[in-house]
Parts: structure tokens; sequence; C-alpha cells
């Protein structure tokens, strides 16, 4: 079995890496900085170690038949040293920009004495993640050149074009543009994601010198974050390229920015949270006197359990079961009429909160008024009402 050393690999496109080559029978060595937050699967050998450390690259490389290379840096400073620590077939996620002097230009040349393959990718579709606060938190997203137009690419078909040029020997020797089916503007990209969630954002331009200040304080380095301003700036003209090679090299096209948006659209949603104790027991003692008897009924779980002494006898009866619960109601109250109902409550503790009653009917055939007072002691789990134990008894007249 071949073994194929993964840098990266707890990374966006890494973990993807990793599932393409187990799934293509690949035994994966990765090499991962710390260890027990990697979240690999079991059969991933992990080899402990930081990429700038050429002694842990030589120990991760040793045996294998090839690697998966990401530099995860701005600049090329101390790649040599690593490089010759890798085995002689490296696939290198370089970038669309792998112009001579960027640091995926750099790494390139470094890599040219290796049988190598360059994975250059457009924007990745998964920068988006960072407007998923925005998204989570408000109604506006503030963004420098909204109409940068990029052609983003989803991090599974960097990956799968990755994974194709691990295990396939004519890749040698060959550089792939891969980008997205299309070039959309930052507002467009917002906008997907917007129609996705169902939530409606607005976008608003960011001055270059806010954008600029929000990248320094952010720990950007001053010359990266001038020449990020100047990039998008220019793609509002000149938008990033859209090539075909994804679907040229796996046989299917580039996923649209929707499928990334739909894939990921829980990050950009707020959670739903669950209410209280506190908050269950008002929201129901408040439908209950304003006698909605639905609204507290949504409040209830379908199999909530009813625990209730017998009216003839005073043994106890456990129902189970909205549906049991409301028929034995109908079946206990079929003689009588309610004229009122006083409701005093909730007293929560933990999460339990009871309520009192006190019914005010009588009985059509005889007319003769009656009270019965009861006490619920609910129980709530997960934001329902779970349980409700039932106490009768007659007050102690004033
Ligand atoms: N974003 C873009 O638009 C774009 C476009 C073209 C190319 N690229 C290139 O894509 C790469 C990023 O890929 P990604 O988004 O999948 O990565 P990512 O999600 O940002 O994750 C970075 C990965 O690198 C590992 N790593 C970081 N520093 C390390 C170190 N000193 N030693 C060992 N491992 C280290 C991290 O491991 P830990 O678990 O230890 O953190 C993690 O697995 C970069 O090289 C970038 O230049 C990006």
């Amino acid at each position: 079995m071949r073994t194929i050393l993964v840098t990266g690999a707890t990374g966006r496109v890494g973990r993807h890496v990793v599932d393409g080559l187990r799934a293509a029978g690949v035994s994966v060595r990765a090499l991962v900085r710390t260890p027990e937050r990697a979240d690999l699967p079991r059969d991933v050998e992990l080899i402990q170690g930081d990429i700038n450390d050429p002694g842990a690259v030589k120990r991760a490389a040793d045996g294998v038949d090839a690697a998966f290379l990401l530099w995860p840096s701005f600049s090329a400073y101390g790649a040599a040293e690593v490089v010759r620590e890798l085995p002689r077939r490296v696939v290198y996620l370089s970038s669309l920009n792998a112009a001579p002097g960027s640091v995926w230009g750099d790494v390139e040349e470094l890599l040219k004495g290796k049988d190598w393959t360059f994975v250059r990718p457009s924007g990745f579709a998964v920068n988006a993640q960072g407007w998923a606060g925005d998204f989570r938190t408000g109604e506006v997203v503030r963004v420098a050149s909204p109409e940068a137009s990029r052609s983003l690419i989803h991090e599974q078909d960097i990956a799968a074009v990755c994974v194709l040029a691990l295990l396939g020997e004519h890749h040698i020797g060959r550089s792939y543009d891969i980008t997205g089916p299309e070039a959309l503007t930052q507002s467009e990209q917002i906008e997907t994601i917007a129609r996705v969630v169902g939530k409606p954002m607005r976008v608003e331009a960011m001055p270059d010198d806010v954008a600029r200040q929000a990248m320094l304080d952010l720990g950007a380095d001053p010359i990266l974050a001038e020449s990020s301003i100047a990039y998008f700036a220019a793609l509002v003209d000149n938008p990033e390229p859209v090539t075909t090679t994804v679907a040229e090299l796996t046989g299917r096209p580039a996923r649209p920015f929707t499928t990334w948006a739909q894939d990921h659209a829980p990050e950009f949603r707020t959670p739903p949270t669950t209410p209280s104790t506190a908050e269950v027991a008002r929201l129901y003692v408040d439908a209950l006197k304003g006698g909605r008897l639905d609204e507290a009924l949504a409040l209830t779980s379908p199999d909530v359990v009813r625990v209730a002494p017998l009216e003839t006898d005073g043994e106890e009866i456990e129902l189970k079961g909205t549906e049991a619960i409301l028929e034995n109601a109908d079946r206990l109250t079929a003689d009588l009429v309610y004229d009122h109902i006083d409701v005093l409550g909730p007293l929560v503790l933990d999460n339990h909160f009871a309520i009192r009653f006190i019914f005010t009917h009588h009985n059509p055939r005889t007319g003769a008024p009656a009270h019965t007072t009861k006490l619920s002691l609910c129980t709530v789990t997960a934001g329902q009402i779970t349980r409700e134990e039932v106490f009768y008894y007659t007050p102690p007249r004033p």
C-alpha cells in the first residue's frame, strides 16, 4: 500500500485531501502541530511537528511515496531546507497568483528539482466564512471593493484535483490553474449566501483605509494588507479568470458558489436557542391565562408524561402523549361547563415550575356550581414540558 504525507491535513482543503486519499486506499500520514486536537480519522498516522522544522519534516517524510505540500506562510523563508526533506514526488497547493516573487512562485521554484505538480487555485470560496459573524449577528456586511469579482473555488474541488495529481504519475511536471465555474462580485457572493440562508443582508463598501486598519488590527503584515487591498481593487475591472480545468481533470463541473453556500449555510445562521425553564413557564402560563390552548400545547413535548390521581379512588395514573392526555381530560370534564379559570404562577425552581389553577365550573343539568383546585408541577427538558404531576386539593376556607 502506498503512503502519502499530507501537510495542512487539519485545514479546510487538507481534510478533504485526507478523505480522498483514504477513499482511494492510500495510507495517510499527517504532519500536525497538535495531535490531540487534529481530529483526523483513526487510521491516519500522526507525526507531531512544525512544518518550519526540517527535522520534523524529515521524520514525517521517512519512507513515504509522495507528499501533499501546503506552505502556510506569507514568505518562502526557510522553505528550501524543508523542501530538501520532502520525497521526490510532491503536489504543491500553490495559487493562481504564483508570480515570481510571491510566496507561491518562490516555493514552486524551490520544488523544480522534484517530480512536482502545482495546483493553482483561484480565491477559495471558503474565505467567505469571514462574513459568517456578520450574518449571525447583524444585517450588514462591510467589504472593501464590493464589485471585485472572483472565480471562487470550492475546497472539495481543490482537494479532488490534488488527490488525482497525487495518484497519477502523468501529472508530474504539470501546473493546473483551477477555478470555480463563474466569477462573482463580492456583492453577488453575499447575495448568494443571503438567498441560501434566507436572511437578506445589506452590502456596504468599506473605505480602503478602514479595511487596511482592520487588517492591521488583526495582526496582518502591513505590506500584505496593502497588496491585498490593491488586489481586490484591481479585481473590479479585471475579474479573476474562469477555467474548465476542474471539469477536464475530474470529469464533472466545478461546484458553483451556490453549492458552497448550501454546504456551509449552518455557519451563517444564528443557532436556535433553547428557551430556559423560566421562559417556557412564563409563555405556558400566559397562554393558559389567555385561553390559548394551542400555544400551551406547542410548549409541551408530544411525548409528555402526565401523572394524576384518578378522580374516584385517588390512585395515580400515568398517561403518555398529548393525545391520550386530551382524551382523558375530555372524558373527565364531559359533564362540566367552565365559567372561569384562575391561574397563579409560575414558581420556577431549576428545571421545574409549579402552577396553581382554580377552576370555577357548573353542571349544565343541575346548575350546581363548584370549584376545583389543582397544582401542576411541570418538568422542562430542552425547552419543552416533558412531565406534569398533578395534585388536586381543597383549599382551606379563609
Ligand atoms: N485562501 C485563498 O484564497 C487561497 C488561494 C490560493 C492559495 N491558498 C493557499 O492555501 C493554503 C491554505 O489552505 P487551507 O485554507 O486549507 O488551510 P487552513 O484551513 O488555513 O489551515 C492551515 C493548515 O496548515 C497547518 N499549519 C499552519 N501552520 C503550520 C505549521 N507551522 N506547521 C505545520 N502545520 C501548519 C494547520 O494545522 P494546525 O492544525 O496545526 O493549525 C492547518 O492544517 C495556503 O498555503 C494559501 O497560501 C489560499
